[in-house]
């Protein structure tokens, strides 16, 4: 019977090591071994022992997960086993983020205190008003929101318990139920606008839209198109396993730092126009083609390496991201309320062209979740500093699940990755004079 190990031969000394395989639930053919398994292949008794050099993680597993699964070359994503496109037509996200969270979806008694604590929550200590007014007026939101949300350990302390499981449910509200608040005074500050207090009879996405868009009425009522559309967009962001903003969320975590935080950390490396920020360059891109004529103009220039087209392209998928189709499709709905965004036209433009050209056929480069959200977010009246904040809000929901996670597998410890040193031998301390 075959066994399950790999067999390596050094040929610097012609020994053999058995390395056992360790395998992913599904799909069964993926499999792993452990990194330090291989320490033990050494050339003499002081040598170090053989490591894995991979930068970017491009073929590293970090941790072993029960959350998202994704599966880059079907375009498959499922939360906790449940396909994204039922979640997004069937689900709300308070519900998705309990489901990734806790790992199975509410009961009725379940989800009904679930949405009751969360909306608990919503509140802001005043003094958090205050340094939101300390902020430049033209401050991108996202550089408030991480600011504010690190700032939020200051005001509860308990946080620093993490091993505590109250302590940790509370922190899960108040992190979950207050970034909107967060998101939206840091949104009414770059407009000038006073703070509009979050609304607890209005749903998760209401109550959002409310503290954002509230003018002079009294009770605010959410476009329930839109806020459906939202709530939408939020399942879609809350979880996607180990990208760079939850590797951070862990690594960060990894120290038994409290929460705020690492979410703080996770938010830090969303906002990189690689990352979570590439919805707001996408409509800086398509505003800056200006047409559909342009577009394969733009298109060359992409392929002589000038630029990007943002939008396109990641690390895992190999197939279309099964969020843009969603994201796609309510764009529609989006659009009979707000009228059509004439961005779009160049956006389907744009995606005719590079699905048809050798260049991103070859390298296997399809629209991601952030190439159609921001049209839509734009049509919804967001500014686009404001669209990496839309992405943080709902994904804070599986930083909090991931680093929960993290922290109760008996097999991590703090982050701490090995370098391949490349620089100078020892050498001795020349005094100032001595320099050339
Ligand atoms: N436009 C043009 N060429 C691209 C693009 C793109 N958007 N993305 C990748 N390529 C090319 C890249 O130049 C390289 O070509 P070559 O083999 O000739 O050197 C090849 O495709 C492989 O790319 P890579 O940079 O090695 O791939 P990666 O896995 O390191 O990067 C990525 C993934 C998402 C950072 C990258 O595709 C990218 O920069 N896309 C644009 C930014 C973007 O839309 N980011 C959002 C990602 S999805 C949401 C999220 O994670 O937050």
């Amino acid at each position: 019977m075959a066994k399950d190990t790999l067999t390596v031969i050094d040929n610097r000394t012609n020994k053999s090591y058995e390395i056992p395989l360790m395998y992913g639930l599904y799909p069964t053919e993926s499999s792993a071994i452990r990194a330090t398994d291989l320490r033990q292949i050494k050339v003499s008794d002081d040598d170090f022992g053989v490591m894995t050099y991979d930068p970017a993680f491009m073929n590293t597993a970090s941790c072993q997960s029960k959350i998202t699964f994704i599966d880059g070359e079907k375009g498959i994503l499922r939360y906790r086993g449940y396909p994204i496109e039922e979640l997004a037509e069937r689900s709300t996200y308070l519900e998705t983020a309990y489901l990734i969270l806790y790992g199975e979806l509410p009961t009725k008694t379940e989800l009904k205190n679930w949405t009751h604590d969360i909306t608990f929550h919503t509140f802001i200590h005043e003094n958090i008003k205050k340094f939101i007014d300390g902020f430049h007026y033209d401050a991108h939101p996202m550089g408030m929101l991480v600011s504010t949300v690190a700032a939020l350990s200051t005001f509860y302390p308990d946080a620093k318990l993490i091993f505590n499981a109250e302590s940790v449910k509370k922190q899960t509200y108040r992190l979950i139920g207050k970034m909107p608040t967060l998101a939206a005074f840091a949104y009414r500050h770059s407009q000038g606008m006073p703070y509009a207090y979050p609304d607890n009879d209005l749903s998760y996405t209401g109550n959002f839209l409310n503290m954002l868009f509230k003018m002079t009425e009294l009770k605010y009522s959410p476009n329930t198109v839109l806020e459906r559309a939202l709530d939408i967009l939020f399942i879609l962001h809350a979880d996607h396993e180990q990208n760079c903003g939850t590797n951070a969320m862990r690594g960060v975590g990894s120290s038994q730092v409290d929460p705020y935080s690492a979410v703080a950390a996770a938010a830090a490396a969303l906002y990189g126009p690689l990352h979570g920020g590439a919805n707001e360059q996408v409509l800086r891109m398509l505003t800056e083609i200006g047409s559909k004529d342009k577009v394969p103009t733009f298109i060359k220039k992409v392929k002589a390496g000038e630029g990007l087209l943002m939008g396109f392209g990641h690390r895992v998928y190999k197939n279309y991201d099964p969020r843009a189709k969603i994201i796609k499709q309510i764009a529609d709905q989006v659009f009979e309320v707000t009228g059509r965004n004439p961005l779009l036209d160049i956006a389907l433009e744009l995606e005719r062209i590079a699905l048809e050209d050798e260049y991103f056929i070859k390298r296997k480069l399809y629209p991601n979740v952030d190439f159609y959200s921001g049209i839509i977010y734009q049509a919804m009246g967001f500014p686009v500093e404001m669209f990496p904040v839309l992405f943080a809000i709902p994904r804070t929901s599986g930083w909090v699940a991931q680093w929960e996670e993290m922290l109760s597998d008996p097999e991590q410890k703090i982050a701490r990755p090995r370098q391949v040193y490349q620089g100078p031998a020892q050498r001795s301390f020349l005094p100032l004079e001595q320099r050339s």
